[in-house]
């Protein structure tokens, strides 16, 4: 029977979880998610474990000795010393994801080869030689928690949990005829051989996360410093989250002020990724990140640009001049006569970026104010234009950088502000269109093709990428090569 008071109480269950859940997100939604897949931690598996494999390489085994006692023969002692790793093979290891928890690290069939020598001693009778020793179907399975650490925003790990187990030990002891005394008590050295060696796997698998992987970790930038305007914060939101195909990371990913840091006047958009699962790592940027971009630079008053007639292509007929801007407006050459002209182009507002699945774009407000550079070099102010665009937005990632390209629609004009009378601003429109994309946005598009830093650790670089714009925010998606 629907509605009873069990359905009731259910239903009002999940009204708290969803509010709760959307307190959450709206508290601080990411302005970049890096997401890694199973492909990625596939490959992160490889590296990591060909790293652990040159730790297990360096385990020191300590030298042991004991005591036999043998009837007839009566007592007599033993010792295994200079005991070194030959090799270590690792054939079988996966990292799976433990959806709420964190990772999973399994190795099967690993295998040792470790050599040293012996000595034993009844009495007057001695004995040496060399041994050799198998160890073999090793299994480890270690737990990895990801979190974040609060003051610095780097993401951390460490092993929550570990095991080793070892399936067999061979022993082979040469040198001697006097072998057979010591495969009288092979099973106590193999069983030795094999607690010591069960004993430092695991703390040579604790201690790689600790000393190798968190370091690498924290080569990733929690802020990039870009210029001298602006950073980038890229500190972690949260402790990474597994689920059962993904590990996401939330970052903050907005710019900021160096000089004066305040927070934005909006707030980043939710970001639900595609369930994409062909590369190693995507990453969604949000529009939040370029809105903060927009921001930052334009207060710092920053994004202007003063357009000179030596910036005008050499082969066009018109020149930033008074002599060519009278032909259109007289009052310009009357009043300056043979004076060249200068335009400071500026973005009088913070640009908003949208992204959506058509594209990237941008509607800046921008303001050209038109100068007469007198005899004497200083300016006589003429007018101020308005002007409005569609901007459309390129953006690609090349190595570790995030660059972008722009083009520009047709410009509309309307006239603010002049200081040579009234004149029709239909009349600058064609000249207008001409200079802004031949003189103005090469010089834009250079400044952004420098680009921005991507939040890489170190000695990564991305192959294979791949870009979709969608509602809110871009995507990449890319693979990973570590060198
Ligand atoms: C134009 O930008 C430069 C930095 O690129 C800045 O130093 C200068 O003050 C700006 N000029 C104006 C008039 O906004
Ligand atoms: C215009 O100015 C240039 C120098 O800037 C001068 O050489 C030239 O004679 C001037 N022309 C006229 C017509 O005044
Ligand atoms: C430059 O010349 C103009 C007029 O010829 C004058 O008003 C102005 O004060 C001069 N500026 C300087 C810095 O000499
Ligand atoms: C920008 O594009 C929109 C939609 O295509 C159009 O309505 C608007 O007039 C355009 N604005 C400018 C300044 O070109």
């Amino acid at each position: 029977m629907a509605g009873g008071p069990d359905c009731t109480a259910r239903w009002a269950t999940l009204v708290v979880l969803a509010a709760l859940g959307t307190a959450v997100t709206e508290a601080a939604n990411p302005g970049v998610v890096v997401r890694i897949t199973q492909k990625g931690l596939d490959y992160a598996c490889q590296q990591g474990v060909a790293a652990l494999q040159k730790e297990l390489e360096k385990i020191e085994i300590p030298p042991f000795s004991g005591s036999f006692k043998i009837k007839v023969l009566g007592k007599g002692e033993y010792s295994f010393y200079s005991i070194v790793v030959r090799g270590v093979q690792l054939p079988s290891s996966q990292i799976r994801l433990l959806p709420g928890e964190g990772l999973a690290l399994s190795i099967t069939n690993a295998n040792v080869k470790i050599s040293g020598k012996w000595k034993a001693r009844k009495n007057f009778i001695k004995a040496r030689g060399n041994f050799d020793l198998s160890v073999e179907g090793i299994s480890i399975s270690a737990g990895l928690k990801l979190s974040c650490d609060p003051t610095s925003g780097h993401s951390t790990a460490t092993c929550s949990s570990c095991s080793s187990n070892i399936d067999r030990v061979h022993v082979h002891i040469s040198g001697s005829h006097l072998g057979w005394l010591i495969q009288l008590f092979q099973k106590k050295i193999e069983s030795s051989l094999r607690k010591a060696m069960d004993n430092k796997i695991c703390q040579v698998v604790t201690n790689s996360v600790s000393s190798k992987l968190v370091p690498f970790l924290q080569t990733m930038p929690v802020t990039a410093k870009i210029d001298n305007v602006a950073g980038i914060d890229y500190s972690l939101l949260a402790p990474p989250t597994a689920t059962a195909e993904t590990l996401d990371g939330q970052l903050k990913g907005e710019f900021f002020s160096l000089a004066h840091r305040s927070p934005p006047p909006f707030t980043p958009p939710a970001l639900v990724l595609p369930a994409d699962h062909d590369h190693m790592v995507y990453l969604g940027i949000s529009d939040y990140f370029f809105n903060t971009a927009g921001l930052v630079y334009q207060q710092a008053g920053v994004l202007n640009l003063t357009l000179r007639d030596d910036m005008i292509p050499k082969e066009s007929k018109f020149r930033l001049t008074t002599k060519s801007f009278g032909t259109l407006i007289p009052q310009v050459a009357k009043m300056f006569p043979n004076m060249s002209m200068q335009f400071l182009i500026r973005v009088s507002s913070p640009p908003r970026l949208t992204v959506s699945p058509t594209g990237l774009a941008v509607t800046p407000a921008l303001e050209a104010q038109a100068f007469a550079v007198l005899p004497n070099s200083s300016l006589a102010p003429l007018f101020v234009l308005g002007m409005s665009t569609n901007v459309s937005v390129e953006v690609g990632a090349r190595s570790d950088r995030l660059v972008g390209q722009l083009s520009l629609d047709k410009l509309f004009l309307e006239l603010k502000h002049s200081d040579i009378g009234p004149f029709s601003v239909e009349l600058l429109q064609t000249i207008m269109n001409y200079v802004m994309p031949t003189a103005v946005l090469p010089k834009v598009n250079e400044r952004l093709q420098k680009g921005f830093p991507l939040p890489l650790p170190r000695h990564i670089q991305l192959l294979n990428l791949v870009l979709q714009s969608y509602k809110n925010f871009l995507l990449f998606g890319a693979d990973v090569h570590y060198s």
